[in-house]
């Protein structure tokens, strides 16, 4: 069995300096904003390239604090991409306000800068692009589009950690960034867990009451309503010790995704990654594109390869925005990933052997 992603192999590598750091976390029993919370919070703000990090439960979270922070609401419209994780457009619903999608460009996957204007209207307040499977999204663009109609930007950075535009992380070019640490994710925690990046003082100090029932600093002081969302610390444990292992981790990522592309490159009815110049992806997923996608599930399956879909179906045509009557063809690049995307097993632990063993077998039978 080759499986899609091996979080045991990787607690194995770490195994001593995990256990020290939960086991002192448990020896303080300061589970809740123990001392790891604000260690963790720095050194990823330092990480990223940002002034503020707030911890917080999930990714999920990270992108409704960040919409209610900046007053989103209700009335308001944010456009985000056809073709992501739910949580995108979930967190625009979350907050009263309409999410509006957008068609993605079929080379990068990542939202088409030349589909928003036409989606723009007197309601649109911002703009979450999400860098995904680890490549930074077309952030100029998607910058000047945001700066010539006064919308906020909002990173979704959900699956890009250390990832690179032009020079600058990720994380840094919106007004506030979401981060998970879902245990798959680059860097994942051993259970839920999220971030909200910025630069803003205000934003971070709103975040953080929110995330806190409406307190900052003193207890029983609720300026607002808010919510239970913090970031545990044995979480932020995990998370500290992580973080320093994230960029080798990303490193071993690419040069894995980096094999898998010399391998798989004379297979023409493959698409492989596309990384466009002075952009770093670090293939938080190996994503290739068949049209044919069933007949290589069942190579896999046959020969215990693991395998998954990111995404089956484009965010509009879910059920949960049924209610605003999409068809099929109103997002055709979109529609065209989903039918034929899938993810081969990367995590930086898989071995060229194995990686050896993956591409023999596709190669064989196609
Ligand atoms: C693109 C994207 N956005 C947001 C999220 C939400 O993160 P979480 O699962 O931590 O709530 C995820 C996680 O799966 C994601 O992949």
């Amino acid at each position: 069995m080759i499986p899609l992603v091996d979080l045991h192999a990787q607690y194995l590598g770490i195994k001593n300096e995990i256990d020290k750091a939960v086991q002192d976390c448990i020896s303080q029993s300061h589970f809740i904003k123990g001392e790891a919370v604000s260690r963790f919070e720095n050194a990823f703000a330092e990480y990223v390239g940002s002034k503020h990090c707030v911890g917080c439960g999930n990714g999920t979270d990270a992108l409704e604090i960040i919409l209610k922070s900046l007053g989103i609401g209700p009335g308001d419209e944010v456009i985000v991409p056809a073709l992501s994780w739910i949580s995108t457009a979930e967190s625009v619903n979350n907050v009263g306000a309409e999410p509006v999608f957008a068609d993605v460009k079929l080379n990068t996957y990542t939202i088409d800068p030349e589909k928003l204007e036409k989606l723009i209207s007197r309601r649109t307040k911002a703009i979450i692009p999400v860098h995904l499977y680890g490549l930074p999204a077309e952030m100029d663009e998607i910058m000047s589009f945001s700066a010539k109609h006064k919308l906020f930007v909002v990173e979704d950075c959900a699956q890009a950690h250390g990832a690179v535009y032009k020079g600058k992380k990720i994380g840094t070019f919106g007004i506030a960034s979401a981060f998970s640490f879902f245990p798959t994710k680059n860097l994942g925690a051993y259970g839920d867990a999220g971030a909200i990046i910025t630069d803003d003082i205000d934003i971070s100090q709103k975040a953080r009451k929110i995330a806190n029932h409406g307190q900052l600093l003193t207890k029983h002081i609720h300026d607002l309503t808010g919510r239970n969302s913090r970031l545990d610390t044995i979480q932020a444990a995990v998370l500290e010790v992580k973080l320093k292992h994230l960029d080798k981790w990303n490193g071993d990522r690419i040069r894995l995704a980096k094999q898998y592309m010399l391998r798989l490159k004379e297979l023409d009815n493959y698409s492989l990654p596309f990384i466009p110049s002075e952009r770093t992806h670090v293939f938080h997923l190996f994503a290739v594109r068949l049209e044919r996608r069933e007949d290589l599930i069942s190579v896999f399956n046959k020969n215990g390869i693991g395998w998954s879909v990111h995404y089956p179906t484009p965010l509009p045509h879910l059920g949960a925005y049924k209610y605003k009557n999409h068809n099929y063809g109103d997002f055709p690049v979109a529609e065209k990933i989903c039918k034929e995307i899938i993810s081969l097993p990367l995590f930086p632990e898989l071995t060229e052997d194995q990686l050896n063993i993956i591409c023999d077998t596709i190669i064989e039978n196609n």
